[in-house]
Formats: structure tokens, C-alpha cells, sequence
């Protein structure tokens, strides 16, 4: 959808226009200085496909207004009151499902879930069809789809706010929630490493556009063969010519890993692999976060993982369950960023601003 179009549909004011209380919710916000300085609420974007429709003003916001409804959740108990949000999934989850359940809930919402594992969304009807029923019905469209293109179509077509809950290429809402994490434990993301060690998937590409958003600095280690999709690169240098972020693309664990302020890892075959998790295991083993790789990290180092873990393969269970792990930190924090993510997206702050970026 083109800008413009998506000003006449995704900005329709009975749709987003912020409600009756909320000024004085922005009061609230506004009145605690220290942390409304920025204004969180002042963002707006029409879709969350990829971390790039956030950009580094989208990616701020959501990790500082997470953080405040994290902190005070009861100050937006109602704030989505009468909205409605529809998820379709074509893969399994279980903390993606649910945060976005519980959230939306949790924001005085109501939440729909369609197990689409057994087709494709687009199979029984064009995609586009899907999307004008949609509009009609519901508030906000969250998807796990295997190809990224059914999410960024669905954005094209649907006059109402998409999300991407995972697809083949991105996984925006895990990056963000990782990245409340280590700010949470760290501070300054600007002055923290993160090694990512392992295939370069959908997981590894959102962690380098929010790392590039932010201004941190990323090393990526892959086998030969499994790097990051190099559009994805081309998009992360980019943003990150604009922030300082340091990327590093490596093939070695060892140096990726050393002096690492947060060491993480992924499956080495994620969903829709199936089919090569046999020669992958062949291949990933040097990969494997054990308790030697972790003693080459910073000794204050996190173990950081998106879950689900594949004990024995990608992490040994030393690792996972040792103090050092944050994963279940990372898992509570998918809530409250896409609480955020919903907030922002359906206009819960009094002025949004109208902007889009290309889904590539
Ligand atoms: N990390 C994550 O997305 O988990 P699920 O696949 O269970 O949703
Ligand atoms: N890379 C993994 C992430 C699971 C949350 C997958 O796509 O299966």
C-alpha cells in the first residue's frame, strides 16, 4: 500500500483516534519525566512487518514505553477496551501465541487465534480477499506465516495495523523483547557486544536490524553457507551508517564470542527445516554455546536464547540452566513489548506520526 493510501485507510480516525481518557493517561506519562522525557506515545507506524517499519524512532519507543507499561501495567488496563485482534498461524508457538493473547487481554482487548497449520493463508482465497474481510471485522492482524511476502501482502491490502509474529526471514517482536532484556541488565545498549552464534535465520536478521536501530554492536557467527540473508545486511549496514552500530559478520564462534557481553544462540534448523535438521546437525556442532565457548564471553556474560531450545544441539542444558541465562527474562519481555507494539499501533498515545518504510 502506498503512503497515501495507507493515510486514507490505516489512519482512519474511527479506527485510531485516541480515546476520550487517554489524555490523561498521557498526563501520566508526560508527568513522569525522567522516563517520558521522549514521548513514546507520539510514535506511529501502519504495519510492524519488519523492525525497519519501527526505524530507530519506532525502536526506541517501543523499548521505552515496554518498559513504563512493564513497570506500571495497570495504568493501561483499558487502554485498547473494545479493540479486537486476530492472529493467524501457519508454524506452532507457544510464547508468541500467548503473549499477544495475554497482552491484548491485558490491555482491555479481545484476541481471536486461527490455527492456520494446515494451509497457507492464501490457499482457499486470495490473499487480498482475506484482508478486506478482515478489515471489516477486527482492529489489528498479527501472523506467523512461513513467507515473509504473505505478511508484507496482507500489509498491502488490509486498511487496518499488521504484525509480524514470525516469519521465514524476521522475528521484529523477539529482537525488541531481547533488547529490553540486555537493557534491562545492562544499561546503555550503545556501550554493550552481543555474539550471536549459530545459523543465520530470521532470529539472527532482527537481531541485526535492532541492534543497527539502536546504535549497539553485533558479531554474528555462521558456518560457511548459513549467513544472514544479504538484504537484510545491506539494510542493517545501512541503518547502522546512521547510528555507529558495529556489525561483524564472522565464521568464527571463538571470535565472536570473546570479551561478549551476551553470547545467543537459535536452532540450527528452524520451523519449515525439518527436512535438513539432519545434515545441519553435521555442521552446527562447533556452534554448540557449552560452558568453554561461555568462558571466552565477558565473565558477567548472559546466555540469551528466543526459545524453543534444542537441549543438546545448538545450548547444553549447563548453559541454559545455569545463573547466567536470561531466557526466561527474554520470554516474560514478549509481552510487554508487544503490548507496547499493539499500544502505539492502534493509536493508544494521543498523536501519531504517519510514516511507512518499504517492506523489502
Ligand atoms: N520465541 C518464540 O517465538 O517462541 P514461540 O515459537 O513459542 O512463539
Ligand atoms: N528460528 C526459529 C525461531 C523460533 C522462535 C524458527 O523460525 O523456528
Amino acid at each position: 500500500m502506498s503512503q497515501s493510501v495507507a493515510l486514507r485507510y490505516k489512519s482512519q480516525p474511527a479506527r485510531v483516534q485516541a480515546r476520550s481518557e487517554e489524555p490523561a493517561l498521557n498526563s501520566y506519562m508526560q508527568s513522569h519525566a525522567a522516563q517520558a522525557q521522549r514521548s513514546p506515545q507520539v510514535f506511529w507506524c501502519p504495519d510492524v512487518v519488519s523492525t525497519r517499519d519501527l526505524g530507530l524512532a519506532g525502536v526506541d519507543a517501543v523499548l521505552h514505553l515496554a518498559g513504563i507499561m512493564k513497570s506500571r501495567p495497570e495504568d493501561f488496563r483499558h487502554t485498547l477496551s473494545g479493540r479486537q485482534m486476530v492472529m493467524f498461524f501457519e508454524k506452532p508457538s507457544l510464547r508468541t501465541r500467548l503473549t499477544f493473547e495475554s497482552g491484548m487481554i491485558s490491555l482491555g482487548g479481545t484476541a481471536m487465534f486461527v490455527d492456520q497449520k494446515h494451509e497457507p493463508l492464501d490457499a482457499r482465497e486470495k490473499l487480498s480477499d482475506v484482508a478486506h474481510n478482515l478489515e471489516r471485522w477486527v482492529d489489528v492482524i498479527v501472523l506467523r506465516t512461513f513467507t515473509h511476502e504473505t505478511i508484507t501482502a496482507m500489509a498491502e491490502h488490509a486498511g487496518i495495523p499488521v504484525i509480524n509474529a514470525l516469519s521465514d526471514l524476521e522475528h521484529p517482536c523477539q529482537a525488541l523483547a531481547d533488547y529490553l532484556t540486555l537493557q534491562e541488565r545492562f544499561g546503555d545498549l550503545k556501550n554493550i557486544c552481543l555474539a550471536y552464534v549459530g545459523d543465520g535465520n530470521n532470529v539472527a536478521h532482527s537481531l541485526l536490524l535492532t541492534c543497527a536501530c539502536l546504535g549497539s554492536s553485533i558479531r554474528v557467527a555462521t558456518p560457511p553457507g548459513y549467513e544472514p540473508n544479504t538484504e537484510i545486511v545491506r539494510a542493517t549496514r545501512e541503518i547502522a551508517e546512521e547510528t555507529g552500530a558495529v556489525i561483524e559478520l564472522l565464521n568464527d564462534p571463538h571470535t565472536a564470542v570473546a570479551g561478549a557481553d551476551a553470547v545467543y544462540t537459535d536452532a540450527w534448523a528452524s520451523m519449515g527445516q525439518e527436512s535438513e535438521a539432519g545434515m545441519r546437525a553435521q555442521i552446527f556442532p562447533p556452534y554448540q554455546v557449552n560452558s568453554r565457548l561461555m568462558t571466552e564471553a565477558a565473565s558477567h556474560a548472559v546466555f540469551m536464547h528466543c526459545l524453543p531450545a534444542h537441549r543438546g544441539q545448538e545450548v547444553t542444558d549447563d548453559v541454559i540452566d545455569s545463573p547466567q541465562s536470561v531466557v526466561f527474562d527474554q520470554a516474560e519481555n514478549r509481552l510487554h513489548v508487544q503490548k507496547a507494539i499493539l499500544y502505539l499501533l492502534l493509536g493508544g498515545g494521543s498523536r501519531r506520526l504517519p510514516a511507512r518504510s518499504a517492506h523489502a
